[in-house]
């Protein structure tokens, strides 16, 4: 099966409302594509705007986050209805920034995973290892782990429709990018290990990321894997290289 690519950016913390408009009006025409989904992944306050500006083309809007309660006294956080309204359709969730800096740990992801299912969201759920796992040589231990940990009570269906990003931590903002071979072999035993959960049907529809110092120079090679289903891109999204990397 054919899958189809997916090309997120993640603004992480950058970005105001402005300069987020501004953003969207200079990459309209530089990320026109037929061939490939295309995700803006922005902070909480410029979805309002970002969801008005990319109106009409071929972009979609995604969050950096969401809390696992519809609504109530959680000052700070923001609901799965809430972003759904605002016209978000996808949702970013485990991300090695909120794991290391915000402490949320794979329990917590999976709840928030499964409120994205609730609300209709397509997760784009992330993992990876760190330089120090690499080297010790747990590198698919540790990300079997987290993937079975977070789809802990996520129906084969549900995977079928989400996205998992492989991000190596140490690739990450470092312009260090995994060579194109170890970007396969994680994605592609990613793809195995959903295999193993699920059926063979289910690792063959669910998309699968790569993310890390993806650019407009390697964005090509990495997406011609045949597990790599795409790219989560962080700083590289913030610039015209993103219409670069969409259209590799
Ligand atoms: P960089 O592309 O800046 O390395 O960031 C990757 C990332 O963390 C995307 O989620």
């Amino acid at each position: 099966m054919a899958r189809r690519k997916i090309i997120a950016g993640n603004w992480k913390m950058n970005m105001t409302p402005s300069q987020a408009v501004a953003l969207c009006a200079e990459l309209k025409d530089l990320v026109k594509s037929d061939s490939v989904d295309v995700v803006y992944c922005v902070p909480a306050i410029d979805i309002v705007p970002v969801a008005q500006a990319v109106k009409g083309t071929n972009v979609a809007v995604g969050a950096e986050n969401l809390y696992i309660e519809d609504k109530g006294a959680y000052t700070g956080e923001i609901s799965a209805p809430m972003l759904v309204d605002a016209g978000v359709k996808y949702v970013i969730i485990g991300h090695s920034e909120r794991r290391e800096y915000f402490k949320e740990d794979d329990a917590f992801l999976n709840k928030k995973v499964k409120k994205a299912f609730e609300a209709g969201l397509t997760p784009i759920l992330c993992c990876g290892e760190t330089l120090e796992q690499r080297e010790m040589g747990v590198t698919l231990d540790w990300i079997r782990l987290q993937i079975k940990s977070d789809l802990v009570g996520v129906t084969a269906d549900q995977v079928k429709s989400m996205v998992i990003a492989y991000e190596p931590i140490w690739a990450i903002g470092t312009g260090k990018t995994a060579t194109t071979e170890q970007a396969e072999e994680v994605c592609k035993g990613i793809r195995e290990c959903i295999a193993e959960i699920y059926d063979a049907a289910t690792a063959d529809a669910v998309r699968i990321q790569y993310g890390g110092s993806v650019n407009a120079g390697n964005a090509a090679e990495l997406f011609a894997q045949p597990d790599i289903d795409g790219g989560l891109v962080g700083g590289a999204s913030l610039k015209a290289d993103f219409g670069k990397i969409v259209n590799y």
